[in-house]
């Protein structure tokens, strides 16, 4: 039995037009972005077009621009469905269809450009937030929905379309909210999702305890976070049996009983040390978990899952992510877990960087170039672990360059959402900074990217500086 109504009502007219011009195509390209979110919205539609008969072929793109869409443009497709990014590069893409070369169907969450097409999902449409409502997995699983075929059910992908949202850093103090809540409920309905109020540390799965504790470097807690010794002393003090057969345990080894035991000496702790009433309650979030998947993997914890995609499609792998998303768990997820160390390394390994060399403060916003020792298709990342790090300054927004190639920087940036709240708006900042130097850009509000030629870092800043100032003023 098709399920009836949509997750998103909002966005149901537009998902039933789109839905519908995917069905009259004989064949699509499905065109999306290498990141976590881009895998997922990937293997979501893929899936969805699979189950209602539509042919298709898969391609990842690190960036829209006029030399990807003109690429895409030649590929033999008269349809192509766009997911987790076209809409900020409608003003191209609609060029394109202008000049016959193919209808585009887009399902995605970017803050769109200047210019108007028929089959476009986007939840900034409608009045939702594109940053922190629904991601483009999100938006390509209401796609999803409104391509079931007759009898047809496509709740059970509302796994992965959570994972995209968590992926994208959309799950804040209160877990996903707007939107995305409706999502949730459909995958917990479906059976494929768990939600419970838990403790709010990354790698609850995977990480042995002491790990666990070292790097709850946001928590912040005095002698546990980022301390080694500190975290295997805490946990020693604690009555708690800490290893099995020789191995450290890990948070899901933990019965309830024991889980209580160690978040209520962990919040003692952050009390007694003068840790501040907000970052204590912090320690405390919703988590949401994968039944389906073994315990103990990368894949039973949404956030854990993302980063493993991460890891693949940031490295021009997206092919390896999509396979796990699809349900690959032998050759493909292990190529994945070997992607994910070398990840884990450059992560830490730029953020040392980063944390060394410091920042440059401009009026309004602060910036460092990694030139060549951060890779650009991580350099966003790293700068939005960096905000929470002493070493920057969050009153301001940051913004990160890395050499793209000997003509182009890439430039990501990041803010906060209290800087959102206060009127920042960083996809137009990048838009417009960009664009002014003669490149381009655009995202989210509170992170966004542009690409611009190498030698105008300076011309840029100015006019970034300027309009954070005006913003913020
Ligand atoms: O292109 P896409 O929308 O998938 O990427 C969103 C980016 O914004 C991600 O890199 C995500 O980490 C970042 N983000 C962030 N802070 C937020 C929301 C999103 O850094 N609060
Ligand atoms: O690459 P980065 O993680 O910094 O991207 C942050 C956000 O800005 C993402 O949502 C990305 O899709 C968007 N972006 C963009 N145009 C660019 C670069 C990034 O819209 N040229
Ligand atoms: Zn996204």
């Amino acid at each position: 039995m098709s399920v009836a109504g949509s997750p998103v009502p909002e966005l149901a007219a537009d998902a039933a037009a789109c839905a519908e011009r995917l069905r009259e195509a004989d064949r699509v390209l499905l065109a999306s972005h290498i990141d976590a979110d881009g895998i997922t919205s990937a293997a979501v539609a893929t899936s969805a077009l699979a189950r209602a008969g539509i042919d298709h072929e898969v391609v990842f793109e690190k960036q829209l621009d006029e030399a990807s869409v003109a690429g895409i443009a030649a590929r033999d497709y008269d349809t192509v469905l766009f997911t987790d990014f076209g809409s900020g590069q409608l003003d191209v893409i609609a060029a394109h269809e202008a000049a016959g070369d193919f209808t585009p169907v887009i399902a995605d969450h970017h803050q769109p450009a200047d210019a108007e097409t028929e089959f476009h999902l986007n939840p900034l449409l409608v009045g939702l937030d594109g940053s922190s409502e629904l991601s483009g997995a999100g938006a390509s699983y209401v796609l999803a929905r409104a391509l079931e075929p007759d009898g047809g059910d496509n709740r059970d992908l509302a796994a992965l379309a959570v994972v995209g949202a968590v992926g994208d850093m959309q799950d804040g103090d209160d877990g996903l909210t707007g939107a995305n809540e409706g999502i949730v409920a459909e995958a917990v309905e479906a059976g494929v999702l768990e939600t419970r109020t838990d403790l709010a540390l990354y790698g609850r799965q995977t990480r042995p305890l002491p790990k666990l504790l070292e790097y709850s470097t946001d928590a912040g807690i005095p002698g546990v976070s980022n301390d080694e010794a500190g975290a295997i002393s805490f946990l020693s003090g604690l009555d708690l049996q800490l290893k099995q057969g020789g191995d450290w345990r890990r948070w899901v080894d933990l019965d309830d009983e024991e889980r209580r035991t160690l978040v209520s000496a962990l919040m003692q702790r952050a009390v007694s040390s003068g840790v501040p009433a907000d970052r204590v309650n912090d320690l405390i979030g919703t988590s949401y978990t994968l039944v389906g998947e073994e315990r103990g993997t990368e894949l039973r914890d949404v956030s854990e899952f993302s980063t493993l995609l991460n890891a693949t499609a940031r490295y021009e792998r997206g092919d390896v992510g999509l396979a796990v998303c699809l349900g690959d768990r032998d050759d493909a997820l292990a190529e994945a877990r070997r992607l994910l160390r070398n990840h884990r390394r450059n992560l830490s390994e730029g953020l040392q960087w980063v944390k060394t060399e410091g920042v440059t403060h401009e009026d309004h916003l602060q910036w460092f170039d990694a030139g060549t020792r951060i890779r650009e298709t991580i350099v966003g990342i790293v700068a939005g672990m960096a905000v929470g790090s002493p070493a920057v300054d969050s009153s301001k927004p940051i913004v990160a360059f890395a050499e793209k190639n000997d003509e182009e920087l890439k430039v990501s940036a990041r803010g906060s959402h209290r800087l959102v709240r206060q009127g920042l708006d960083l996809s137009t900042v990048m838009r417009k900074a960009s664009r002014s130097v003669g490149g381009d850009g655009g995202g989210h509000d509170v992170a966004a990217g542009a690409t611009i030629p190498t030698g105008e870092r300076r011309g840029f800043l100015t006019a970034a500086d300027e309009l954070v100032g005006e913003q913020l003023g």
